[in-house]
């Protein structure tokens, strides 16, 4: 058997193990990211076989958070793909404003970045008082970066051209406050925003959301595990409920493809339809 061949099954063994023992499910995951994820791990650990990782993740409880986040892919920036916040401010946010509340899922929020940068457009556009963001993840080392939003200055020096191009009405910087380079979210941002670890292959859902931004999550998924998270977001939503996904993930192919319609389909924005809820 090839090299390649055994290491596949290796990959697959860690997956059950961590599937088995900690109820995290990553067996239908891509499988080319998952693989090399995975050797990363076991290379980081100073292992050289991928199979080495599985007596220490079932007797080392410790190991679990370490697995997750290396595992998940936190990468994620300020008004990341401005054209979509631009789309987000101009096409579906005139509509959320008729609303008495708002209330945004963010799913897959990794480092808080880009429910920052919803809250902050929200507050542009005169809807922030009302709208209560849920933001969510499965790795506990982001999700905890996101609550304190404590970021190097860089980071907000790097946004604000997308802060611009996103239809930005001041300063990126006006909504931190800077000291000994960081920067840190201001309180009335930080406080419409819940962050909570939430898995979306295997957790409920959030009722009653008029919008869900999920964007750059998909993408890892294989599609039956698309389908079901998809299928999550339909429910999560009001009729007539907006959701956002990542430009290389759609719709398509997945059973809930006729329940929306495309609201701008080249930036990945769809309308709930039907007579649900
Ligand atoms: C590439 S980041 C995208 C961050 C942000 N949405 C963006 O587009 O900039 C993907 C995020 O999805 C999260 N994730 C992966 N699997 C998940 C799951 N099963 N449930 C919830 N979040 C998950 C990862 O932890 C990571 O923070």
């Amino acid at each position: 058997m090839k090299e390649a061949d055994l290491q596949d099954i290796e990959v697959g063994l860690f997956l059950e193990a961590l599937a088995l023992r900690h109820g995290y499910d990553f067996r239908h995951y891509a499988k080319a990211s998952m693989k090399r994820r995975v050797e990363a791990l076991a290379h980081a650990q100073g292992m050289s076989d991928i199979a080495e990782l599985i007596p220490r993740l079932l007797h080392d409880e410790g190991f679990l958070p370490e697995v997750l986040s290396r595992l998940s892919v936190p990468v994620t920036e300020m008004f990341r793909d401005a054209g979509v916040f631009l789309a987000l401010r101009r096409e579906v946010l005139p509509i959320l404003a008729s609303y008495p509340s708002i209330a945004i899922w963010q799913a897959g929020c990794a480092t808080g970045e880009e429910p920052y940068s919803l809250a902050i457009m929200l507050k542009e556009e005169g809807l922030l008082h009302k709208t209560q963001i849920y933001a969510t993840d499965i790795n506990d080392v982001a999700l905890a970066k996101a609550e304190e939003g404590i970021y190097p200055d860089g980071v907000i020096a790097a946004g604000s051209a997308n802060y611009l191009a996103s239809g930005g009405k001041a300063s990126l910087s006006d909504y931190f406050h800077s000291a000994y380079k960081f920067s840190k979210i201001s309180d009335e941002i930080r406080q419409r925003i819940v962050f909570a670890h939430h898995n979306l292959v295997a957790d409920g859902v959030f009722c009653e959301m008029h919008m869900v931004v999920c964007r750059n999550v998909l993408i890892y998924f294989e599609r039956s595990l698309q389908n079901r998270v998809v299928g999550l977001f339909h429910e999560a939503l009001v009729r007539g409920g907006f959701l956002c996904l990542g430009h290389r993930e759609s719709l398509q192919f997945t059973e809930f493809e006729n329940h929306f319609r495309a609201v701008d389909h080249a930036r990945r924005i769809y309308k709930k339809q039907g007579s649900g809820k």
